[in-house]
């Protein structure tokens, strides 16, 4: 059951759609999750602008993925809340009650489906809720077609589109995903630590990938690569035992005290 803030429940008849008219897609106050009494989050604070692509950074172990986890319903925190605009209660829903909400997640590993083709990896993740048979043998819709055309146009696939997955390289079994993700139309996309084993030249183009999706999506992006994060950085959020550390341009935080004491001052000098 899908509800409100205040725990009403919300019909069909509802906009199930995020309320941005704040110009907020994500709250996330006073978060605390507990591991046998380890705060992983502890009152944690975050605020994720519609349209905005964030980086999230912070050493192993600093909380990122755990605060992804919360927003997808995986794991529930101890205090807190967690709002999706201004009127989705993410911490009522389960995690595909919060994908079909909105918030797409992609997860390290690839997890595509490596004996169909491109095309019709996209195609399943279009069709939501239909089995797998149902999905490959109905008769697409010219809509459909267009809108699968226009994902493999933007994750740059379309010479691919009828490849098995399993012949794309890493990078580009990675920007499928993305696609995958992208054909459900998220309006939050979380994506976690993208362009690790990546080479130089796939790291590059999902930069400009990400930074592309901005705008019509939300992103929060993981990353410890930190080249890969300047490159793409707007606003970056600097994680530490939790919580919020520092928050601000790559500038901002690079140049921030407490940043370079605990994290990015080991790298730098
Ligand atoms: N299910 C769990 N049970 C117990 N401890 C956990 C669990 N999930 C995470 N932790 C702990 O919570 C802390 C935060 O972990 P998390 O995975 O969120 O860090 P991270 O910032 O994503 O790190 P990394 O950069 O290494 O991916 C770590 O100390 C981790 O060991
Ligand atoms: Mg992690």
């Amino acid at each position: 059951m899908i509800v409100d803030k205040n725990g009403s429940p919300l019909t069909s008849a509802d906009n199930l759609s995020p309320d941005t008219r704040h110009g907020m897609i994500l709250y996330v106050e006073d978060v605390s999750v507990s591991f046998d009494g380890f705060k992983a989050l502890n009152d944690l604070n975050l605020y994720i602008g519609d349209g905005e692509l964030r980086c999230l950074i912070g050493a192993n172990g600093a909380g990122k993925t755990t605060l992804m986890d919360v927003i997808t319903g995986k794991t529930r925190p101890d205090t807190g809340k967690v709002s999706f605009g201004q009127q989705i209660n993410l911490l009522e829903l389960d995690e595909s009650e919060i994908a079909r909400a909105g918030v797409g997640r992609k997860f390290q590993k690839p997890t595509v489906f490596e004996a169909l083709s491109v095309f019709e990896n996209i195609e399943l993740s279009l069709s939501g809720d239909k089995g797998i048979w149902t999905s490959l043998f109905h008769k697409l819709s010219g809509e459909q077609k267009d809108k699968i055309d226009e994902v493999l146009n933007t994750i740059g696939l379309e010479a691919e589109r009828n490849y098995p997955a399993g012949r794309l390289s890493h990078g580009q079994k990675q920007w499928l995903e993305i696609g995958m993700l992208l054909a459900a139309e998220p309006r939050l996309l979380l994506v976690d630590e993208p362009v690790t084993g990546m080479t130089t030249q796939e790291t590059e183009r999902t930069a400009e990938l990400l930074t592309s999706l901005a705008g019509k999506h939300s992103v929060v992006v993981v990353e410890h690569d930190m080249a890969f994060v300047r490159s793409i950085a707007r606003k970056v959020t600097v994680l530490h035992q939790g919580t919020v550390l520092a928050e601000g341009s790559m500038d901002e935080v690079q140049a921030n005290k407490d940043v370079r004491e605990v994290y990015l001052g080991e790298e730098q000098d």
